[in-house]
């Protein structure tokens, strides 16, 4: 199959188009034949070696962990899924090797999901990471309820897209930080609150509409955002950082929660978000497509950090 290949930790330069071995589903796994793949600011971080003490990483990679596309074949014992139904997988692995920028996947078949009827494959395969991600934090970290406040950075990216009408659809009061260009994209997507956070201090403007502070603040922007963020959650309210370390003792010393999450894949979740998709009750977020053979260039434009929505690489 024609992949994506990467040889050794390293910026594009490392990344080469090529030919390897179609991967054979083992007991329990499935084939996909992908069709779009959703590039990710982790899929950079791991070819720069940015992650290779939290993950084992094995060469000749392939990255790549989000995937919309058709099954190919079934491993022995694998029921539920038939040749050519329409799927899509958050696929990481224990080992990252084998990822989606190929023509071809395996992966277990409890982390994979009939993708939403009413989504291309561009659509849908810009999901499952960032999907997963959002819905791990808001409702299996976080819990929020309806009538409570949340604060999303980074409401135009690509966890941000999905983040923010969850969040809607849970019944809170969305607030959330984008450069001034996103702010109708973020407020079609559900928040009733855009703050300009090149223009205006973040902590002060969401404590000018919500003087008490926030039930929620999600980190989806590390460093300094992430550190000032514990400044604007209630006391007994939760900061769930998805980017950098928490600091314990600051949120103690606050009276506030904060935990530290990394996304798990979970089919039964992709199931739920392809409902709220094909009803209609979830936006899918923008996408633009590039083709797979410009992975490196797709790369490079997620790793500038100001994107909307998410870039997809189509295989075709
Ligand atoms: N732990 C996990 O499981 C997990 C899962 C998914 C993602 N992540 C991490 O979470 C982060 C976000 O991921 P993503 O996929 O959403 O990234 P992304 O799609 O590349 O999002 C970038 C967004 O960040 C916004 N942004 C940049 N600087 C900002 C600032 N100072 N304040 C507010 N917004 C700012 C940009 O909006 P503007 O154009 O409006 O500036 C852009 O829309 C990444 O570091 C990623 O690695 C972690």
């Amino acid at each position: 199959m024609r992949a994506v290949i990467v040889e050794s930790f390293g910026g594009a330069e490392v990344m080469r188009w090529g030919e390897i071995e179609t991967p054979v589903p083992s007991p329990g796994e499935v084939l996909i034949r992908i069709r779009a793949a959703a590039v990710n600011p982790v899929d950079w971080k791991i070819r720069e070696g940015n992650l290779a003490r939290l993950f084992p990483c094995k060469f000749p990679l392939i990255p790549g962990w989000d995937a919309a596309g058709v099954i190919a074949a079934l491993g022995e014992g694998v029921t539920g899924f038939s040749i050519g139904d329409r799927v899509w997988s958050f696929c990481r692995k224990p080992d990252i090797q084998w990822g989606t920028y190929a023509e071809y996947v395996v992966m277990t078949a409890d982390a994979v999901a009939m993708m939403p009827a009413s989504l291309d494959f561009a659509q849908a395969s810009a999901i499952p990471l960032a999907g997963l991600t959002a819905w791990q934090s808001l409702f299996d970290v976080a819990d929020i309820r309806p009538g409570q406040v949340v604060l999303i950075h980074a409401g135009a990216g690509g966890v941000g897209s999905l983040a923010v009408p969850l969040a809607k659809w849970a019944g809170a009061t969305v607030v959330s930080t984008a450069r001034a260009e996103n702010h109708d994209y973020v407020r079609r997507l559900g928040a009733d609150h855009v703050i300009d956070y090149t223009t205006r201090d973040f902590v002060a403007a969401t404590r000018d509409l919500f003087p008490e502070g926030v039930d929620f603040a999600y980190g989806t922007v590390g460093g300094e955002v992430l550190a000032r963020s514990y400044q604007v959650v209630k006391p007994g309210g939760i900061l769930v950082s998805i980017t950098d370390k928490t600091d314990r003792d600051e949120a103690e010393r606050l009276g506030i929660r904060v935990k530290y999450l990394f996304v798990k894949p979970n089919g039964q979740q992709l199931r739920r978000l392809a409902a709220l998709l094909d009803d209609g009750t979830l936006l899918p977020p923008l996408v633009e497509e590039m083709r797979l053979d410009q992975a490196a260039e797709a790369l490079g434009r997620n790793r500038r950090g100001h994107g909307r929505g998410k870039i997809v690489l189509m295989v075709d």
